[in-house]
């Protein structure tokens, strides 16, 4: 049976300000996709927040892209914001970047992360969700779950995994893609994966068979906007077990600590902290950076879950490192390397700050 499962990400008002959630919000999205679910364009859903970013979870037969699917998304969403707004949430609908849907949900603002698949006698799968930073979030985890065996057992050890990944990695700022094959072209792979801000990996494929592994959102909402709105707060899919790695090896990565982009105003780095659900409000300097994972099983396109699976005090010294990363670098106050470059940064008072102040500045003599 061929199932797609979109999972559709926006920001549609925080409560309070930019930390979590409003549960009325959460609400109003469940019963949207419920009366979609009874109308029979989803199988089923799920709907969760991770921080202030609202998650629609969906499984249907409709393919990605889905003009229906990513249209029932935008609806939600905007209902969703006239809620916020109602509640004088705080930026409400900041992710909705246009006035009207028009035909896909790509480049309005929300993140969107599908695959369609031929469901396994048993199909485990993992959504990773994080907030306070940007859609290249995933490329360190990524490349550990499908190219590490320090990370991944399996590509040793495993038969059918031995054969590798390939990675299909994107340039977001003009628009291109490649593909690289793991294991024997990572050291290419690297130099581009290694610079998250501007190449994302967008998915992975199974090289023994071409199946897809995982899927990720790559959308930038400053370069669809042109201007800050606010961060990506990217999502991504994992399948797992069988020709895929355990559930165990895909969430090793987040036990030691990544720093990533998106603290404090979209202008900091911080360490991607992975939490419990309900451990994931930002509260610290707006975060520090959170990420949950939802495992779920799928029968015949129903999601059997959510297991919240950074719920275990196997994740206590990742948290504890990710706070003692977080003191380190808050110490830095205005400093880069804890503030982003000049160019990075999402807000900024330089250009009028340098217009003030050029009448002062003088040539040095040498
Ligand atoms: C939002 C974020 C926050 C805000 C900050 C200022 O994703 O990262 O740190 O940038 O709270 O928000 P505004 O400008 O909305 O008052
Ligand atoms: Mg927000
Ligand atoms: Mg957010």
């Amino acid at each position: 049976m061929d199932i797609t499962l979109s999972v559709i990400k926006a920001d549609v008002g925080g409560y309070v300000g930019h930390s979590t959630s409003h549960p009325d919000v959460i609400q109003s999205a469940k019963e949207s996709l419920e009366h979609a679910k009874q109308q029979g364009t989803l199988i089923d859903y799920y709907v969760t927040n991770c921080g202030d970013d609202l998650q629609l979870i969906m499984t249907h037969e409709q393919g990605e892209d889905s003009k229906q699917v990513h249209k029932l998304a935008w609806d939600t969403f905007v209902e969703c914001t006239e809620i916020a707004k109602s509640l004088k949430l705080h930026g409400a609908g900041q992710d909705l970047l246009c006035d009207a849907f028009s035909g896909n949900i790509k480049g309005l603002g929300p993140g969107v992360a599908e695959m369609q698949i031929t469901e396994r006698k048993a199909e485990t799968i993992i959504i990773f969700m994080a907030d306070k930073t940007a859609s290249g979030a995933w490329n360190l985890p990524l490349y550990k779950i499908f190219a590490d065996p320090f990370n991944t057992i399996g590509l040793v050890i495993a038969p059918n995994m031995h054969a590798g990944f390939r990675f299909e990695v994107h340039d977001v700022l003009e628009a291109k893609r490649i593909s690289f094959n793991a294991p024997e072209e990572i050291y290419d792979m690297l130099v581009f994966l290694g610079s998250p801000g501007r190449y994302s990996a967008k998915s992975v494929y199974h090289r023994a068979t071409g199946e897809i592994a995982a899927s990720a959102s790559t959308q930038r909402l400053s370069l669809i906007a042109g201007r800050y709105v606010g961060k990506d707060d990217p999502v991504c899919i994992v399948r797992a077990q069988g020709t895929f790695p355990a559930v165990g090896e895909i969430l090793e990565p987040f036990a030691s600590v990544n720093i990533v982009k998106g603290w404090m105003r979209g202008s900091h780095h911080g360490p991607l902290m992975p939490v419990s659900f309900g451990q994931a409000r930002c509260t610290r300097f707006d975060g520090p950076p959170r990420v949950i994972a939802a495992g779920f099983q799928l029968a015949n396109g129903k999601l059997i879950g959510a297991s919240d699976l950074f719920d275990d005090p196997a994740f206590d010294p990742a948290r504890q490192r990710a706070n003692t990363i977080a003191d380190l670098l808050r110490g830095m106050g205005p400093f880069e390397p804890h503030r982003l470059p000049l160019d990075e940064m999402e807000y900024t008072t330089m250009p009028e700050v340098n217009k003030k102040l050029a009448p002062r500045f003088q040539p040095i003599d040498e």
